[in-house]
């Protein structure tokens, strides 16, 4: 996959979370895709770049929003390390609902929601978005996100044992949406399934780990309904975002 040199714009650190921004002239990126990202002075340790959702996109500039995993993150999130990425890759959030529609997210995985928000209100889409802010929330990121995500509902899970279902319980009644999007945790993503099923046409994010991103080696197949048979989608490329009933899990 070609990856672009570009011109980071700022970096902003939230404990083990980065929010990045960069310059980038290319292809405008749809809620859902990712780009794949490397710093560009690292060695061959790790030799992928890695998968990571649009979280913003603004007069050319764009942004990601990661947290520190391992060494791949930890050198995106470095001061001054140059950036490499592809353009935004995968197929999104299909945003044609035609009604009142919930976004629902967990953790850093809400990245994706902020495009998505956006694009929904320039379809005139009104949603309700309620975020999860973990326990382990860096400090600084609760403040952060309310700012970033003004109308949202946020919903501290610190206590609670069951965290996703208690995202979801605010939502009320399902039926009065058109639509869930959901992107969080698996726990998250199992139990929008789960609560929606038969109800509401709900979309979920998904994260396989990936290698190549173009469709070529299925590290990242994951199981899904076709025809009946069950059978393998490649979430770089048929996904990463799937309506739930397809998936086999
Ligand atoms: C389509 C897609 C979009 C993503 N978007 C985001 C995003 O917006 N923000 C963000 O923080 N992360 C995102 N991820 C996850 C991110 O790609 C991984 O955290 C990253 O690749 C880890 O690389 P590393 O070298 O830092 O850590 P590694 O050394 O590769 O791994 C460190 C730890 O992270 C875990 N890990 C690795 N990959 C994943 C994964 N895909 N999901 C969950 N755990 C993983 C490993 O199990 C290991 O425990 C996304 C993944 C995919 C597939
Ligand atoms: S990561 Fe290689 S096929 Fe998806």
């Amino acid at each position: 996959m070609k990856l672009h040199e570009v011109e980071v714009a700022a970096r902003e650190r939230f404990g083990n979370h980065a929010l990045l921004r960069y310059r980038w002239p290319g292809r405008i990126p749809e809620p859902g895709q990712f780009v794949m990202a490397r710093a560009s002075a690292q060695s061959l340790d790790p030799f992928l770049p890695r998968p990571l959702f649009a979280h913003d996109y603004e007069d050319g500039v764009m942004s990601l929003l990661f947290e520190i995993r391992g060494r791949g993150t930890a050198l995106l999130a470095e001061e001054d390390a140059r950036l490499l990425v592809s353009n935004p890759v995968g197929r999104g959030f299909d945003t044609d609902s035609g009604g009142l529609v919930a976004l629902v997210g967990g953790g850093v995985w809400v990245s994706p929601l902020k495009l998505l928000g956006k694009s929904l209100g320039r379809a005139g889409i009104a949603c309700d978005t309620f975020l999860e802010i973990p326990a382990t929330a860096p400090q600084g990121y609760a403040a952060w996100i309310s700012e970033s995500y003004p109308d949202a509902t946020l919903v501290p899970t610190e206590g609670t044992p069951d965290p996703s279902r208690a995202v979801l319980d605010r939502l009320g009644a399902l039926e009065r949406y058109a639509a869930l999007y959901a992107s969080g945790p698996a726990e998250m993503l199992d139990a929008a399934k789960r609560a929606a099923a038969g109800t509401v046409p709900v979309q979920l994010a998904l994260r396989e780990r990936m290698a190549c991103a173009n469709g070529s080696c299925y590290g990242c197949a994951v199981p899904v309904w076709k025809s009946g048979e069950r059978a393998y989608a490649r979430a770089c490329v048929e996904g990463p975002v799937f309506p739930a009933e397809v998936l086999a899990w």
